[in-house]
């Protein structure tokens, strides 16, 4: 649920946004010109702006310039047309997210969209160190214990220099969190702050993404694009998931890292280009070197400076303190009492393993707490969240299959509507909204969350469909 703001002058454009992206669950403000836009800035910061350079009256650029005066780190996403790249590139420079050719293919503006709002959840929210937060909504690196005493010392010590630094920790124990630290606590926190996941785009994408490319320098290169690390000119880049990096990139990041200078897909000319690298993984690096899959130069590079973050199991006198943060967050998130949790189940989460470490110590939390009916966290609620119920099975999924597929075709042949396809898919989203709020106990706040959704469209889709709430089981 993010307040994205769309500035363009194409009533139709904007009209498309909001039905997209409130189906998304997101708020969605537009402004038809670059004057009503800044003026939107000027009493509320979106998450996301996203907008065309070319405006009737003040155009895009200063458009952006005057919203960046206002307020510095909300991500910005440029809509151009072919003829106008060069100043979205020159936005982008400016210190714009990222920027779009028009028109886009929808997933493409989602996926952008979703990364431009984590940039921005990186940029903005503070992480706290070694302190609990003052408001349970912020996010903060909790422990007590000795290696994470250890390790707030060094984000200390190396987050306001320029160093490259290398986290290392198994999944969930914390590595993009101290990404975030790392970057708020530098000389550089006002300036961008890139993240880019390793494994989450292809090799040839990747490579693409990060060093840009000129035009021609490949089919359908129609037009010159600035890469990634172009963009953060000035700040940090995140480079998640390292370990899973493809050699060839990995021998450009090398050389980044030892020249400061990249070259452009197709580029004749090395461009000088002044970032900060933060690097993370869970693999075992030395491992990938011995199997050839990671460069030993670059492995000794990067390890001059490494973070390494303790697996929970190691630090299990920190539970009780994190269990009562994410007790505390989640239900300030959901808008519900924080029940406590008794001791005996606070001595269950102390013994358990955690092989998911700290992510999955939250999740269980959070699942004891959408499940809990009221009272104290048992035993009983912590061992079910723990283990999980048994998740539904190949066999399961198929007789439900079967029943639904034997629901419809009863439909499909009945004649009940018009408009069978609208009346099927509205009949589902009434008995996932019913679930929903029969969990929740008919919390609408609680039940918008559980479903993905923004309170507003869940609201709406209430009405539409008619439902009834019954009064609310629990409290909260
Ligand atoms: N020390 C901590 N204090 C509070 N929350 C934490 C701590 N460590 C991890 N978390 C929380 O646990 C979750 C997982 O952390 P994070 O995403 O940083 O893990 P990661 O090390 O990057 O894992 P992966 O290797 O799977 O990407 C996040 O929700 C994070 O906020
Ligand atoms: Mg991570």
């Amino acid at each position: 649920m993010s307040k994205i703001l769309i500035v363009d002058d194409d009533y139709q454009l904007r009209q498309s946004f909001e039905k997209l992206l409130a189906m998304e669950g997101h708020d969605v403000y537009t402004a038809s010109s670059g004057e009503a836009a800044v003026a939107f800035v000027q009493e509320t910061v979106p998450d996301l702006i996203i907008m065309d350079v070319r405006l009737p009256g003040m155009d895009g650029l200063a458009t952006f310039r005057a919203m960046r005066e206002l307020e510095t780190k909300t991500p910005v996403i440029i809509m151009t047309a072919f003829g106008t790249t060069e100043t979205a590139i020159e936005a982008t420079k400016l210190g714009a997210f990222d920027y779009v050719l028009k028109p886009f293919e929808i997933p493409d503006m989602l996926s952008l969209i979703d990364q431009g709002l984590e940039a921005g959840r990186f940029m903005g929210s503070r992480v706290e160190i070694d302190r609990l937060p003052k408001s349970a909504d912020a996010d903060a690196l909790i422990g007590r214990h000795k290696t994470m005493q250890e390790l707030y010392k060094a984000i200390g010590r190396v987050a306001p220099t320029d160093a490259t630094v290398l986290i290392r920790g198994e999944s969930g124990t914390g590595k993009e969190l101290v990404a975030r630290a790392l970057y708020q606590h530098s000389l550089r926190a006002k300036k961008p702050f890139l993240v880019i996941n390793c494994v989450a785009i292809p090799e040839t994408l990747l490579e693409s993404e990060l060093f840009g490319y000129e035009k021609g320098a490949f089919t359908g290169a129609v037009s010159r694009r600035v890469g990634k690390i172009e963009q953060a000119h000035g700040g940090t880049v995140f480079l998640d998931e390292i370990g899973d990096m493809a050699l060839s990139i990995q021998a450009k990041i090398l050389r980044l890292l030892q020249e400061k200078s990249i070259e452009r897909l197709g580029g004749r000319m090395p461009i000088p280009v002044d970032v900060r690298i933060i690097a993370a993984t869970n693999r075992d690096l030395e491992a990938a070197l011995a199997d050839g899959r990671f460069r030993e130069d670059l492995y000794y590079r990067l390890k001059v400076v490494t973070l390494f973050l303790p697996p929970l199991r190691e630090r299990l006198d920190d539970v009780s303190l994190l269990a009562e943060y994410f007790l505390a967050r989640f239900t300030k998130e959901m808008d519900m009492v924080n029940p406590g949790i008794s001791d005996e189940a606070m001595n269950m989460l102390k013994s358990n393993e955690w092989p998911g470490n700290v992510r999955e110590l939250a999740n269980a939390i959070k699942k004891a707490v959408i499940f809990n009916r009221g009272g104290p966290l048992k035993e009983g609620d912590i061992s079910q969240a723990i283990s999980g119920e048994s998740p539904p099975t190949d066999a399961d999924d198929q007789s439900v299959d079967d029943k639904m597929r034997q629901w419809l075709r009863k439909v499909l042949v009945s004649g009940k509507s018009e408009n069978i396809f609208d009346y099927c898919i509205d009949h589902f989203a009434t008995l996932l909204i019913k679930e929903a709020l029969i969990i929740t106990g008919g919390n609408r706040t609680h039940a918008a969350k559980l479903l993905g959704l923004s309170r507003p469209t869940l609201q709406s889709k209430i009405e539409k469909f008619g439902i009834k709430i019954k009064a609310s089981v629990k409290s909260g």
